[in-house]
């Protein structure tokens, strides 16, 4: 088949209200451009369903994926979706870059940079990496994930599936299920989900959920304008109660202190989503996981497969999701947009 690229998408503006030069986290961004994003990634899917799924809007741009972690979604989406905007891309797995022989983030950037990137998407186990990377890139950078502090387009495309599915999500209640204490997901979903006005609860055994309360509390007493407030529990049963959608997490058990879980058997008991606790959801409560997953420890394998689970879609719009993200940082670069 063909790949020569057709025309741009048109049912937005590409820069109408968007004023990001990079994605960090989605805290940075007004409600009026998550729902750009939204819209945009409606155009996205619109140019995906093309027997030719590709548009110009990035051609002449280089797109470097840098990732310090390991990946599949994330990383191969990015590609997809840079591609499919017709950018040049470059990856980098830093297992196999000088990044083994000592070289600093801050020097690493410095050379994708003098080698021609415009735009880098970084994946890095340290919190806060990509702000650094920021700070010494002339371009966009797009955050990938960074530690336990914040994965934005993964919480984007989650938005983007439950609107699918629920129409606005304000009011819906949303249960985040899991070691919340170590999610970058979870911490993203916070800051979208309640600025998009859910009735969102994060439901952990409280060693996986230290300092949220607080977080919960300074929210309480008005201290996030713009944003709903969100629950806080270890109890279960009350976090499903009508849920309309449920959303695993996987223990991170690579980012894990000893001692914060008896065992895994324990954990799976007493917090695994099955088909018993689901029962107390809403019939039709959209089942979701950001992935990986680990079945038969945070998620049944029966559960994991439910019509009602969007696993698999939230994996499919994250392409589009991240061609909206691309698309619209490069309105930062005119001539990307202009020849689109
Ligand atoms: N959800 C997510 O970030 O998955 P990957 O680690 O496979 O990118």
């Amino acid at each position: 088949m063909s790949t020569s690229p057709t025309t741009t998408p048109t049912p937005t503006q590409p820069d109408a209200g968007w004023r990001q030069k990079h994605l960090l986290d989605v805290d940075a961004l007004s409600l009026d451009e998550i729902q750009l994003v939204m819209r945009t990634t409606d155009a996205m899917k619109e140019v995906l369903s093309r027997p030719i799924a590709k548009v110009p809007a990035l051609r002449g741009t280089n797109v470097t994926i840098l990732f310090y972690e390991a990946s599949t979604r994330t990383r191969v989406s990015f590609e997809v979706a840079a591609k499919n905007l017709s950018a040049d891309v470059v990856n980098i797995a830093a297992s196999t870059s000088s990044v083994t022989k000592g070289e600093s983030l801050v020097d690493t950037i410095r050379t994708v940079e003098a080698l021609g990137a415009d735009m880098i998407v970084m994946r890095h186990g340290t919190s806060g990496a990509p702000y650094l990377a920021a700070e010494v890139f002339s371009g966009s950078i797009l955050n990938g994930g960074d530690g336990w502090h914040a994965h934005p387009s993964q919480a984007l495309l989650d938005l983007y599936t439950m609107r699918a599915h629920l129409g606005d999500v304000r009011g819906k209640k949303v249960v985040i299920l899991g070691d919340i204490l170590h999610s970058r997901v979870a911490r993203s979903n916070l800051w979208s989900l309640t600025a998009s006005g859910a009735d969102l609860w994060l439901c952990a055994p409280s060693t996986l959920l230290r300092g949220f309360d607080a977080w919960a509390g300074r929210w309480a007493g008005g201290g996030a304008p713009g944003h709903a407030g969100f629950h806080v529990t270890s109890d279960v049963d009350a976090a499903l109660r009508d849920a309309d959608v449920v959303m695993a997490l996987r223990l991170q058990r690579e980012r894990m202190d000893a001692g914060l879980l008896p065992s895994l058997r324990e954990y799976s008991a007493r917090f695994g989503l099955t088909r018993e606790r689901l029962a107390g959801a809403r019939p039709d409560a959209l089942v979701m996981h950001p992935g990986p997953m680990n079945e038969g420890v945070e998620i049944a394998p029966d559960v994991a497969i439910l019509d009602r689970s969007v696993i698999t879609e939230q994996v499919t719009n994250g392409v589009a999701v991240r061609m909206a993200l691309l698309y619209l940082l490069a309105g930062g670069h005119p001539e990307a947009v202009t020849n689109a």
